[in-house]
């Protein structure tokens, strides 16, 4: 349904070195699935999120490459074409819900707007499909909610105003940036159940952003794993969790386990991956994450890696499986 291809994106600002973020990006996305995108901070995520809604900062370029969604490439299409399908088609639930909602708008009325903008129904109408979608979401008192203002609600009632606002037009992808990040583990674990509910129920596609592998464990069906702009590795979830094949991802599940572990020792101090991604604005040559790998090879800082399929349809970069 979506295909992503080759995709570079360059921030430009005013008063700094051009940030490369994503450098020749490529995923899939099919019809009911959902996918992953699992990376650190800065690793591109939010950026290729705003790329696929053509929602990037005014000072980001793409560069090249495709967003072909249902065959048709989305970087072709005028701002008008683009509005009918954003909301309607591919909805975004963005990283802060809090930034996103509009203040002196009350919840109902805003998810109402998406409604208005997209579908021929009349006021009583829309209040009424409205109402649904909050019961759909999980309030049980959908009217004290619609006349709710976003200040009078907390953080996990402002994420399920977020995702009811998204999938107001039944989209057939749906863009998760963090869906969780700002909430407490209780929360975090009703968001994705609503989020799987929402796939099962109307078999939307939802293509889910994380920095923490655990958000993905029984959710995600494939996952791509991003590391400094560029997706290192692609696999289904079990293959990611039980096999990880980049030394990267093997860090990350490790850390993952190892946190998950302490969660329940507490003044254990949380592990991390040693060392920090490269400088954004002087990416090196070879691998990006050679200087953190133990496992590096001569060959690793002299030229990027390229794709080696060592298991179908599993992609990786990286040296141990081919030169
Ligand atoms: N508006 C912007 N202007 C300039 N550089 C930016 C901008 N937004 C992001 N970047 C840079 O682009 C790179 C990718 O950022 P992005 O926000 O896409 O990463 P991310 O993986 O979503 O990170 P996080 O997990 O912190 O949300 C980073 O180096 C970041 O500093
Ligand atoms: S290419 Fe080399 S440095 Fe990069 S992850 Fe593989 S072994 Fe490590
Ligand atoms: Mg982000």
């Amino acid at each position: 349904m979506a295909q992503v291809r080759e995709l570079t994106v360059t921030y430009y600002p005013e008063d700094g070195d051009p940030v490369r973020a994503l450098d020749g990006v490529s995923i899939d996305v099919h019809s009911g699935e959902v996918v992953g995108i699992l990376g650190e901070s800065g690793s591109g995520k939010s950026t290729l999120a705003s790329a696929l809604l053509r929602l990037l900062a005014p000072h980001a370029r793409c560069e090249s490459g495709t967003i072909l969604f249902r065959g048709c490439d989305l970087r072709n299409l005028s701002e008008t074409e683009l509005r009918a399908i954003r909301g309607r088609e591919i909805s975004l639930i963005p990283q802060d819900p809090a930034l996103s909602l509009n203040p002196v708008m009350t919840t109902g009325l805003q998810i109402g707007e998406v409604l208005r903008a997209h579908l021929p129904l009349n006021a009583h109408e829309r209040r009424q499909r409205v109402l649904e979608l909050l019961r759909e979401v999980g309030f049980d008192h959908p009217e004290e909610i619609y006349s709710a203002y976003p200040h009078q609600l907390s953080g996990g009632q402002r994420q399920r105003i977020a995702i009811a606002q998204a999938v107001a037009c039944r989209p057939a992808l749906l863009i998760a940036d963090e869906p969780t990040s700002k909430l407490d583990a209780t929360l975090q674990t009703e968001i994705v159940a609503l989020l799987s509910q929402i796939r099962r129920q109307h078999g939307t596609a939802i293509l889910v952003i994380s920095h923490d592998p655990a958000l993905f464990a029984g959710f995600a069906d494939r996952i791509a794993v991003m590391y400094a702009g560029r997706i290192v590795e692609v696999g289904s979830s079990t293959e990611i969790f039980g096999q990880p094949l980049h030394p990267y991802t093997q860090a990350l599940v490790r850390v993952a386990t190892s946190s998950a572990l302490t969660k329940s020792r507490p003044r254990v101090r949380l592990p991390a991956i040693e060392g920090e991604s490269p400088d954004p604005t002087c990416i090196p040559v070879g691998c990006r994450f050679a200087p953190r790998c133990s496992e590096r090879m001569e060959v690793c800082s002299l030229r990027y890696p390229r794709e080696f399929v060592p298991e179908p349809a599993r992609p990786v970069n990286c040296f141990k499986y081919g030169e």
